[in-house]
């Protein structure tokens, strides 16, 4: 029999000790006794693969990812190694919903440790900057990862992207980011959680590029229902010994001295000199940083492309091996002193920034993209469609060829996949847009089908498809009508968790640009028929009409 005191030993043992939940108010993160709080800590996962993006100058990206929060053992050989930081929080990039993050969560909480968590996950888990779009699949894969991680007390952050926006160009996504902020801090607060959401932006050039300011206004303006709560910045401005804060960062505090919420570096650590003397620890924390920036997260704890490996780890997993890297980071982050000003109650109020127009430079609407609806999807596939797909769930590269080959085909027909397709630029966004892959596909399958007027030749596709006659053309268009009549008003609600039943496969999102997105078609492709009927196309050209009109404007 336990004695009493061995029971409380026991239990004090086993207790978690609950980290307070930190918030925004104003440009500054209190914790709830009217502290400020600074970010401290460092970025925590192990390199990926990477491949090229294929665009000139960016960086590769990765194409898998090593859970670091499901590796007990691992996170107890590190945890001491980064607490002698004194630092108070770890950037984890990726995680697999599916793996047990207890051991490690609160292991990283008895630390005093928090976690600002990335929801997307590598090629098909993000949001495509090459072919943007904000769909089911996508929601899916951000609402299970925050399924698994809102029960432990020190999820701080979670980042709906990182680094998507890199030029003028990619401006076209900042809609799909936005909603994704929307609807991902809808579902947050419908489950009582005020884990604020964030993005990681990349930083531009001075004198190339005039995107990044513009971007973190858009993300800020209009409601707090659309807005982001906390500003990430990665930023390696500062390279040692000829860094200051000058020449350095002056530029960018000056940028964000009317920010409305707090921004801080999601990313820094310059690498152009080995060991980096981390002479910048001082001045982040100091005078002339804390009235803008709250803090930021050393690049990188693990080996990563590039030298930014703070620490290697021995062969056979068990040891941490440190150089003056991480000597000299150390020394410098163990000595932060937070200035605490100002506390939560006398923190001046802010006013709200304009939403950016739209010039050559910053290419996004201010018209977003709608919540992704599994429910309409759903319903199309079940009712809508006379040729479906029934091709890999999973391969995108079978599905991007297919893309290509259907709407190339309906081009050549005089009919087009804007149904499917979603455009962040003009702020249109086709009624399917935010549907998954196959039923995407199924659409644009089942219009053709039905453009050869049910020609059995019309449903093969190489044998990814199967004719479902029991939908005629008719029952098709007023189930195409009914699915959408039960569309939420607006277009706009609080998802629900993995509602969806739709396989969590990419259409279109990836981040480092893969293939399997719809284009607008176009170019001429063999086809046997003419067009006879336009009755499908005739009601889904009355569905892209109701889809613009459910959009919804920030302001
Ligand atoms: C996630 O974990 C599950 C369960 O172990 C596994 O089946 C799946 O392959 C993992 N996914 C990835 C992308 O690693
Ligand atoms: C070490 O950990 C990595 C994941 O971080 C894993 O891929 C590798 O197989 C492990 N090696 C050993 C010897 O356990
Ligand atoms: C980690 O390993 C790399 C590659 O061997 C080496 O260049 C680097 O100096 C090592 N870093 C530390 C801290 O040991
Ligand atoms: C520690 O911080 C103090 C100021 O708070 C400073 O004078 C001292 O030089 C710092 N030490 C190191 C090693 O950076
Ligand atoms: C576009 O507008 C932004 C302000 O939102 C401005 O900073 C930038 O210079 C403009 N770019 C061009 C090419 O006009
Ligand atoms: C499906 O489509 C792909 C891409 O066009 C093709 O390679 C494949 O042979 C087709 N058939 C099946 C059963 O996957
Ligand atoms: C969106 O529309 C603009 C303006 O018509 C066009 O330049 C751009 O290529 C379109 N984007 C996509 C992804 O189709
Ligand atoms: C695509 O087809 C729809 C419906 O037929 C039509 O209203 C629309 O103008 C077409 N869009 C393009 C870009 O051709």
């Amino acid at each position: 029999m336990l004695l009493p005191r061995a029971l409380l030993a026991l239990l004090a043992a086993t207790a978690v000790r609950a980290l307070p939940q930190v918030t925004k108010s104003g440009r500054y993160l209190f914790t709830p006794d009217g502290n400020r709080f600074y970010i401290k800590g460092v970025s925590y996962q192990q390199q990926g693969t990477v491949q090229a993006n294929g665009q000139p100058g960016a960086f590769p990206e990765p194409t898998d990812y090593i859970d670091p929060l499901a590796d007990a053992a691992g996170c107890a050989r590190d945890i001491p190694y980064i607490s002698s930081l004194k630092a108070n929080a770890i950037r984890v990039y990726s995680v697999n919903s599916s793996l047990d993050h207890s051991s490690c969560m609160s292991a990283f909480s008895n630390a005093g440790i928090y976690v600002i968590l990335d929801l997307a996950l590598p090629v098909t888990g993000s949001i495509n900057r090459a072919s943007p779009s904000w769909t089911t699949s996508l929601l899916d894969v951000y609402t299970a990862t925050i399924d698994a991680f809102l029960q432990y007390d020190n999820l701080l952050a979670v980042n709906i992207g990182n680094e998507v926006v890199n030029s003028d160009a990619t401006t076209e996504s900042a809609p799909f980011i936005k909603a994704a902020a929307r609807d991902i801090k809808a579902y947050l607060r419908s489950k009582g959680s005020s884990v604020l959401v964030a993005y990681a932006s990349t930083d531009g050039s001075d004198t190339t590029d005039d995107w990044r300011d513009p971007l973190a206004n858009y993300l800020a303006c209009g409601s707090d229902s659309t807005s982001i709560d906390l500003y990430g910045l990665n930023n390696y401005r500062w390279c040692g010994a000829a860094g200051s804060f000058e020449g350095s960062w002056a530029s960018t505090v000056a940028a964000f001295s009317n920010y409305p919420f707090p921004a801080y570096f999601s990313e820094y650590g310059c690498v152009d000199d080995l060991p980096r003397l981390w002479n910048e620890v001082p001045v982040l924390y100091g005078s002339q940083m804390v009235g803008e920036w709250s803090g930021g997260l050393a690049f990188s704890y693990f080996p990563a492309v590039g030298g930014y490996g703070l620490v290697n780890i021995s062969s056979d997993n068990t040891s941490v091996i440190t150089g003056s890297d991480w000597s000299l980071l150390q020394s410098e982050l163990s000595n932060v002193t937070f200035i605490n000003t100002p506390t939560s109650a006398n923190a001046p109020s802010t006013s709200p920034v304009a939403c950016p127009g739209q010039n050559s430079s910053f290419l996004a609407s201010q018209t977003l993209p709608p919540t992704p609806d599994a429910a309409k999807c759903a319903c199309f596939r079940d009712s809508a469609f006379s040729c479906a797909y029934t091709g890999p769930a999973s391969n995108t590269d079978v599905q991007g060829a297919l893309f290509n080959y259907v709407c190339n085909a309906l081009g050549a027909e005089g009919a087009n996949c804007s149904i499917i397709a979603a455009n962040g630029t003009t702020g249109t966004y086709g009624i399917l847009s935010d549907c998954d892959a196959v039923t995407q596909l199924s659409w644009a399958f089942s219009y053709y089908y039905e453009l050869s007027n049910r020609d059995p030749q019309g449903c093969d596709f190489a044998g990814n498809a199967t004719i479902n006659n029991a939908v005629s053309t008719s029952a098709a268009n007023v189930a195409a009508q009914s699915c959408l009549a039960s569309v939420p008003s607006g277009g706009v609600f609080t998802p629900t968790a993995s509602s969806a039943g739709t396989s969590p496969t990419g259409s279109g999102a990836s981040s480092s640009g893969g293939s399997s997105s719809p284009s607008s078609g176009g170019k001429s492709a063999a086809v046997a028929w003419r067009v006879e009927t336009g009755v499908l196309g005739g009601i889904l050209g009355a569905a892209l009409a109701a889809a613009v009109g459910a959009a919804v404007t920030l302001l």
